[in-house]
């Protein structure tokens, strides 16, 4: 069944506003909304890096806005709204991607309040702010689709890290509720938890730490590091039509981490273990 006058992702040019925006996973999802056509509002801290994302995305013949700025900073969640507002009249698709653990020490007992206040603002805060922005244009243009990038981390436990898996959890149960109160206003609300993507962030270098390559057989079921395309197309998919009975779910992204949790692949390749220690 169609829905005519609902924003389709086949029909038109969306407007598409994607936090941290310009490298990583964020990066590879504003060129692969781009290359599907639709004109990306990125919102990055890192200017140069953000314009060199819109000049890839508009050699590759795409529409990009830049909009530079810490999206923990109210002042550019405002302009990012007025832009939206005035250039476009509304959002179409919003992708809150920006999250980072590692303002963090290892052992919450030692770790200073104004450290979780960090984390809070880069992992949960920035998602209720720009949400808050831009749903009443989604809500008056009568439709749209939100996704959310939380982690695998909102659903296992994570040593050293109690502070942002909670602030994760945070965002899965935001994209839960919101998507139940916003069904009627058909905007769907959805997650992706990544888990071992290769970016900036999380190097897949400065993970193996001159380790054997071959060890990431043991260390998850597909066997490699996620490249930032991998969680781009899940994420447009997510936003598409394709995807238009899927609401209030976090989708993993994981390689088979969760899956398989607390199971290792044997060192031999013959079989797992639950004991890492067991060739
Ligand atoms: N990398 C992983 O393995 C992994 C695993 C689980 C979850 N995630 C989540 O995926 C998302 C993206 O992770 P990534 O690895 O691509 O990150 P990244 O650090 O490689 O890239 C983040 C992007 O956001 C921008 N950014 C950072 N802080 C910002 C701020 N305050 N305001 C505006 N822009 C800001 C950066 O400049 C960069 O362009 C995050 O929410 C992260 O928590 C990543």
């Amino acid at each position: 069944m169609v829905h005519d006058d609902v924003p389709s992702s086949a029909s038109r040019v969306r407007t598409v506003v994607v936090t941290g925006g310009a490298l990583g996973i964020g990066g590879a999802i504003s060129r692969r909304f781009a290359a599907d056509g639709d004109h990306v509002v990125l919102v990055d801290i890192d200017e140069p890096a953000a314009e060199r994302t819109r000049a890839a995305i508009a050699e590759a013949c795409g529409q990009c806005t830049v909009i530079p700025g810490d999206i923990t900073d109210d002042a550019v969640v405002a302009r990012l709204a007025e832009t939206v507002a005035s250039d476009h009249g509304h959002a179409d698709v919003l992708v809150n991607n920006v999250g980072d653990f590692r303002p963090a020490k290892a052992f919450f007992a030692k770790s200073p309040p104004e450290q979780w206040r960090r984390l809070h603002e880069l992992n949960l805060w920035h998602v209720f702010a720009v949400t808050h922005a831009l749903l009443p244009g989604m809500i008056a243009a009568g439709g749209g689709s939100i996704v959310n990038v939380s982690t695998v981390e909102a659903f296992r436990g994570i040593p050293g890290h109690a502070v942002y898996s909670a602030y994760n959890a945070g965002v899965s149960a935001f994209t839960r509720s919101l998507a139940v109160e916003l069904g009627p206003s058909r905007i769907r609300v959805n997650a992706i938890a990544p888990d071992l993507a290769d970016t900036e962030q999380t190097p897949a270098a400065l993970m193996l730490a001159g380790r054997d390559p071959e060890l990431l057989r043991s260390w998850l079921p597909a066997g490699r590091f996620g490249d930032p395309e991998d969680f781009a197309g899940v994420v447009t998919f997510l936003a598409s039509d394709d995807a238009a009975f899927i609401t209030g779910h976090t989708i993993p992204v994981d390689g088979g981490t969760l899956a398989a949790s607390g199971w290792y692949g044997k060192a031999s390749g013959r079989g797992w273990t639950n004991m890492p220690d067991q060739a």
